[in-house]
């Protein structure tokens, strides 16, 4: 589609990102009475109950605007977290941690430093700070942390990683964290984007947490995944003091709504919710795998709720069959993965549902 030309020379380069399907679209668009999601790594339990009822309450008083400060969730967090309360920043959703955090200390013409495929809004809001954007590819499916340190140059204001990563689902470990901060300028302001650190069932995954007293980094994590609030849009991040008032100036004065800040707070307590999550996906996971290798289709091993997995030539037509039985997973086409899908780890039978209709698929393919 041709832009305005009123619009800013930038927005030309820039790839608008293009979300996983709602389920109601694919109901009115195919006339499909159930729609089973796996397309957007949400919790398939559902918000937390807790959230829930926090909403209900909060609901009189909608005619009031949000505390701008998120200051009841702010302290919640920091003592659940473990850090001062002057290190954090509540966003509409962890996106705009990013956002935030480009537009808060990348000038234009310094670069950052990204993987190839990752997740997209990185290198949107790089392009959009008319930043230079480095990528560095993948090696065998997980960030490769030497090279992007071999990357870093005098002119590098931001790295982002994303632990565990989206679309792969891999991560990287303590001692790979380590060894890429060693001699790192502390000019460079490393993102660690943690929108499944909860989800994280590996044990050498690294806490960064005790970096915030020693370099600039910033620590984005989200309640739309192992919370499972992704429609009220409530993330934060974690930074050194200096930082997070550097981000504040840039932030909207009422960027989180009310809903959105008791409902998170009630879920960090729901600690019953999160146990279920967690269950759900080891085994649900474990299952998937499982039906996936049987298949024949090679797994990227997951330390999250997703799986990507090799599906071959025709993954598009693949993906576009699985939609007209009414289930939707992810074709990697955007992130230059076109042989590739990623499925969501699901509720029991939504998983069982995938299996049967990608077998049933792959028979009448052969
Ligand atoms: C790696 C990663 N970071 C950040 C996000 C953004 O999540 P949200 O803005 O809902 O917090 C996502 C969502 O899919 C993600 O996969």
């Amino acid at each position: 589609m041709m832009l305005t030309k009123l619009a800013r020379k930038i927005l030309e380069s820039v790839t608008p990102y293009i979300p996983g399907k709602p389920i109601e679209e694919v109901q009115r668009e195919l006339g499909l009475p159930t729609v089973i999601k796996l397309a957007s790594n949400e919790n398939p339990l559902g918000p937390s109950p807790k959230a829930v009822e926090a909403i209900r309450n909060a609901l009189p008083s909608l005619h009031r605007y949000p505390d701008g400060s998120s200051f009841y969730l702010v302290r919640k967090l920091a003592a659940h977290l473990g850090v001062a309360p002057e290190q954090l920043i509540i966003g509409n959703g962890s996106d705009e941690i990013i956002t935030l955090a480009v537009r808060a200390f990348v000038e234009p013409g310094e670069e950052i430093v990204i993987a190839h495929p990752t997740f997209l809004i990185y290198k949107i809001a790089g392009q959009l700070a008319e930043a230079r954007v480095r990528t560095v590819p993948l090696k065998d499916f997980r960030y490769d942390l030497a090279a992007m340190r071999k990357a870093v140059t005098p002119k590098t204001k931001m790295v982002f990683i994303a632990n565990p990563d989206n679309p792969t689902g891999s991560y990287v470990t303590k001692a790979e964290v380590e060894a890429f901060l060693e001699s790192l300028s502390p000019e460079v302001i490393v993102f660690f984007d943690e929108a499944y650190a909860e989800l994280a069932d590996v044990p050498d995954y690294p806490d960064t947490r005790p970096l915030l007293g020693k370099r600039p980094v910033i620590i984005a994590r989200t309640f739309s995944k192992a919370y499972g609030l992704a429609g009220l849009r409530v993330g934060y991040g974690m930074a050194p003091k200096e930082l997070v008032e550097a981000m504040n100036r840039v932030r909207e004065p009422f960027n989180v709504n009310s809903l959105a800040q008791v409902a998170a707070a009630a879920a960090l307590e729901d600690t019953q919710h999160l146990e279920a999550t967690r269950r759900l996906l080891r085994e649900e996971k474990k299952k998937l795998n499982g039906a996936l290798k049987e298949m024949g289709f090679s797994c990227v091993p997951s330390a999250t709720n997703f799986i990507l997995f090799h599906a071959g030539p025709k993954a598009g037509e693949l993906a576009q069959a699985l939609l007209k039985k009414g289930i939707i997973v992810r074709h990697l086409q955007a992130w230059d993965l076109p042989e590739f899908l990623r499925v969501t780890v699901g509720l029991a039978v939504e998983n069982d549902a995938f299996i049967q209709n990608l077998k049933q698929l792959r028979r009448e393919s052969s």
